[in-house]
């Protein structure tokens, strides 16, 4: 009888959790996503024609990709489509994934060390509550080799020297 009721129990617990896993993002979070996806400027260049709109686009075109591409001596890079692109990670993978980044100009991967793990994950839950769309953006292609337009073309400096910084 005891074995009978631990194991209902136990059922019950794991219904528990896997609804708790599965349950839709609140409100809050989404919000503060967006928040966040703002203030970052993600749409800056993930979003087609954000920034020529004074930081507008419709919804159905909010981080679908390729807003700004860019080329320079790393070749030519095109931001990926977001809404796609979070469609296949899991919060957990996403975390790990912001944790170890290093992308290509012009992507600021250093930004998401002021973020914590709430954040990211209230990003996360912004750009899944908007859904698939679009199309995924082009690959990036090596330096000396044919890329599609439109892109910015960048002609750089050579950086300053800097301590490397302690985080
Ligand atoms: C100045 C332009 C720019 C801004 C601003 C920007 N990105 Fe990007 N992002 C890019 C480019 C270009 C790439 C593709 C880099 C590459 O090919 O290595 C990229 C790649 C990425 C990737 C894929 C990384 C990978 O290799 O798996 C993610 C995720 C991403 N950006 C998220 C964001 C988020 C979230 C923000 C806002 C906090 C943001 N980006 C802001 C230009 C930008």
């Amino acid at each position: 009888m005891k074995a009978v009721l631990t194991l209902a129990a136990s059922a019950l617990l794991a219904a528990f959790v896997h609804t708790a896993a599965a349950a839709p993002a609140s409100q809050k979070s989404i919000k503060h996503g967006e928040f966040l996806v703002g203030y970052g400027n993600c749409n800056d260049c993930h979003t087609p024609g954000w920034a020529q709109n004074g930081g507008q686009a419709p919804r159905d075109v909010l981080l679908t990709g390729g807003g700004f591409n860019f080329q320079g001596p790393w070749g030519t890079t095109y931001p990926p489509n977001l809404r796609l692109y979070f469609q296949n990670l899991t919060l957990k993978q996403w975390i790990q994934k912001a944790r170890t980044l290093k992308a290509r100009p012009a992507m600021p991967w250093w930004t998401f060390r002021y973020l914590s793990d709430r954040d990211l994950a209230d990003m996360y839950a912004y750009i899944r509550s908007l859904g698939p769309a679009g199309k995924p953006a082009h690959d990036w292609v090596p330096p000396g080799q044919d890329a599609p337009p439109p892109y910015l073309k960048l002609v750089l400096p050579p950086p300053p020297q800097v301590q490397p910084a302690e985080h």
